[in-house]
């Protein structure tokens, strides 16, 4: 009988672990914990205007692109380092649109909008400041890629469309030191 019984409570157990929705709760204590569950509104919220660690907030709003392109400085400087990883960046995140030349025959195109070539008088007058809040802040059908390309990502790709732009737009002295370039080999 006493093995029986206790055959019988084992079943009840299985019956109730078997069943897609628990009927039967055998110590409810366990389910109805009196503990504070986690992210409960009981939590304490973070105080106003906490950031999470490392997190720089960007400071200009969608419309203040001018004033961007006023204060923000290119912190990196052109080197054989910055250029190749610049390009390695830009052919990532942006050569799918705007292709590789960027003249706006990506891979995309037309499926989507073409974008405008970046070989434009605007585009080239640009600041570097004033692209770097582009890609930060999204412009119309661009959106913004803030949270996939770090700020150094999007100084050193800036760097690398530069010299797209010179090499499709040469500067006097850029010809002139090709030409030297080109005598030395
Ligand atoms: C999904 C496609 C797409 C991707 C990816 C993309 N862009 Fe764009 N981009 C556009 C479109 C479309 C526009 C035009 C937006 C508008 O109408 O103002 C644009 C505009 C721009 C402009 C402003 C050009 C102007 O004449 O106003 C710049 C600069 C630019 N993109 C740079 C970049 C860079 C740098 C990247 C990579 C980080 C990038 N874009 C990635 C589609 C894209």
């Amino acid at each position: 009988m006493k093995i029986f019984l206790f055959n019988l409570f084992f079943v009840g157990i299985m019956v109730a672990c078997s069943s897609e929705k628990p009927t039967y709760e055998y110590m409810p204590d366990m389910m109805d914990s009196p503990a504070v569950k986690a992210q409960k509104e009981t939590m304490r919220s973070p105080v106003a205007g906490t950031l999470p660690r490392n997190y720089v907030p960007y400071p200009y709003g969608v419309e203040e692109g001018d004033l961007a392109g006023q204060q923000l400085k290119n912190p990196l400087s052109i080197s054989r380092e910055t250029l190749t990883y610049g390009k390695d960046r830009f052919n990532t995140y942006c050569m799918v649109c705007h292709g590789a030349d960027g003249k706006g025959q990506g891979s995309i195109v037309p499926k989507f909008p073409m974008p405008p070539s970046l070989h434009s008088e605007k585009v080239r007058q640009w600041t570097d400041g004033r692209i770097f809040h582009v890609i930060t802040q999204g412009q119309n059908l661009m959106s913004s890629y803030a949270t996939q390309i770090k700020p150094e990502e999007r100084w050193a790709l800036i760097l690398y469309m530069r010299a797209l732009q010179r090499a499709v737009a040469p500067k006097d002295s850029d010809i002139e030191a090709y030409k030297k370039y080109l005598q030395s080999q």
